[in-house]
């Protein structure tokens, strides 16, 4: 039995998400689905659970997300298991389990949902977060890589963003980036050992993280290193220029990010982040790129990728204001019935009225009709349906325009198309 004593908090890194604000995130995810869905996107549901393994060999051992942020834990029978931190590496895993490749290529795939990354906690970083994402597999042309920027274009402009910035990079093939390494240790052997400690552990297990070191020190060293973009050879160079070309012609403007790297192993040519300016440079709302080998590395066909995840929680704490009002402002309607033989009716005009998509709160508690006008108030309702013993017995209710105090009997049938303009403009 429980007893008293502590309150039971949720976990460090969670949030719970309440309404009405849960409504904006419904609102994104709407959205997601329709301008995804729009270019073919289609959604695939993943379990959040998933073997250790496929992030160790996917998103690599070296990073800091298996490194260091993994939930990872022994189920009962002592199989290693862990949260994903991310959706592609699952994304391929489904590919290659559910002989995906036989399907009509390329293969065009949505997700979103939950995440899970043990990190600091901080503003916009989150132990538990959302990804609402992308892959297109199958395609190995910059083509696609456009494509995808595209449909993340239209749907950041669908919110109503205008100022946010898309930083493309060229990572290079495999071998461009052995080569990068070597060049990049060359030039910074002399300082080697001006290197953050974290940088001198990256040195041996994975250097192009360095690239990525937030301490001044570090940035200052490798503000002056050769970018990766200018050690890639000439087809990954020619297939990145070819994707910022298709975006010019296409009005979707990128800005290039030489030093850019991703913190996952599995990306090759083709990277991108999106920052939003007034979140500062270091809060990425979307990261994405190609993964050739992803698919192949895992056991799988050769089959290439190419997609993105957006965080979810720093996009909507950066929407713009009028996406959000907009949502927030939609106001429900009261129904108030009045005597116990009114309760069914009142019901009944709810449920009509909820399948035209007018929202209603129906009074069950017993209120008396003056609390009952209270109550409508404080809920925020632009009217109240008033459902009386004599009224309702006739066919028609009293509406209450609760904002002006006016009153009107409105016949059953004829109480959405009225309600719907009193809606109209509130
Ligand atoms: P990622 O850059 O690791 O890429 O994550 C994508 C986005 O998830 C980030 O840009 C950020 O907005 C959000 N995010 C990451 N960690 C957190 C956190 N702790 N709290 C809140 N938001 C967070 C990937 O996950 C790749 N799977 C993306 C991709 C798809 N690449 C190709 N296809």
């Amino acid at each position: 039995m429980l007893g008293g004593g502590i309150l039971i908090q949720k976990v460090k890194g969670t949030r719970d998400l309440l309404p009405p604000e849960s409504r904006v995130w419904v609102a994104a995810e709407r959205l997601a689905y329709e301008v995804f869905g729009g270019f073919g996107y289609e959604e695939i549901r993943l379990p959040l659970l998933e073997p250790t393994e496929l992030f160790v060999r996917s998103v690599g051992e070296a990073t800091d997300i298996v490194g260091k942020e993994m939930y990872t834990f022994a189920d009962r029978k002592g199989r290693s298991l862990t949260l994903r931190p991310e959706g592609t590496a699952g994304v391929a895993r489904a590919f290659i389990e559910n002989g995906m490749a036989q399907r009509p290529n390329p293969l065009r795939l949505l997700y979103m949902g939950p995440m899970f990354r043990y990190e600091k906690m901080q503003r916009g970083r989150y132990r538990q977060f959302a990804q609402i994402g992308i892959e297109l597999l199958g395609a190995t042309t910059p083509e696609a890589d456009a494509e995808v920027i595209l449909a993340l274009h239209t749907y950041l402009a669908r919110l109503g963003f205008s100022d946010l910035l898309i930083q493309l990079n060229n990572l290079g093939d495999f071998d461009d980036r052995a080569r990068f390494i070597q060049v990049l240790k060359e030039e910074l052997e002399a300082h080697r050992g001006d290197l953050c400690p974290d940088c001198q552990r990256r040195w041996v297990s994975n250097p192009l993280r360095i690239l990525d070191c937030k301490v001044p020190r570090c940035r200052e060293l490798v503000a002056d290193t050769t970018p990766v973009a200018e050690v890639v050879g000439d087809e990954a160079r020619a297939h990145v220029d070819r994707v910022e070309e298709v975006l010019d012609r296409l009005g979707v403007a990128v800005r290039r990010a030489p030093r850019l790297v991703r913190g996952i192993d599995y990306y090759v040519r083709t990277v991108y982040e999106v920052v939003a300016p007034e979140l500062g440079d270091d809060t990425v709302i979307c990261g994405g790129g190609r993964y050739d080998r992803l698919i192949a590395d895992l056991g799988g066909p050769e089959v290439p990728g190419t997609g993105f995840a957006i965080g979810e929680d720093r996009l909507v704490e950066v929407l713009p204001e009028a996406f959000r009002s907009r949502v927030l402002a939609r106001r429900p309607v009261a129904v108030l019935p009045l005597g116990p033989g009114t309760a069914a009716p009142a019901l009944a005009v709810v449920r009509d009225l909820a399948v035209c998509g007018i929202v209603c709160q129906t009074e069950v508690t017993g209120r008396s009709l003056k609390a009952g006008l209270k109550w409508a108030a404080k809920i925020g309702a632009a009217a109240a349906v008033i459902a009386g013993e004599r009224e309702i017995a006739e066919g028609r209710v009293v509406v209450r325009d609760l904002d002006r105090g006016e009153q009107t009997e409105v016949a059953v049938g004829d109480l959405a198309t009225h309600l719907g303009a009193l809606l109209e403009d509130r």
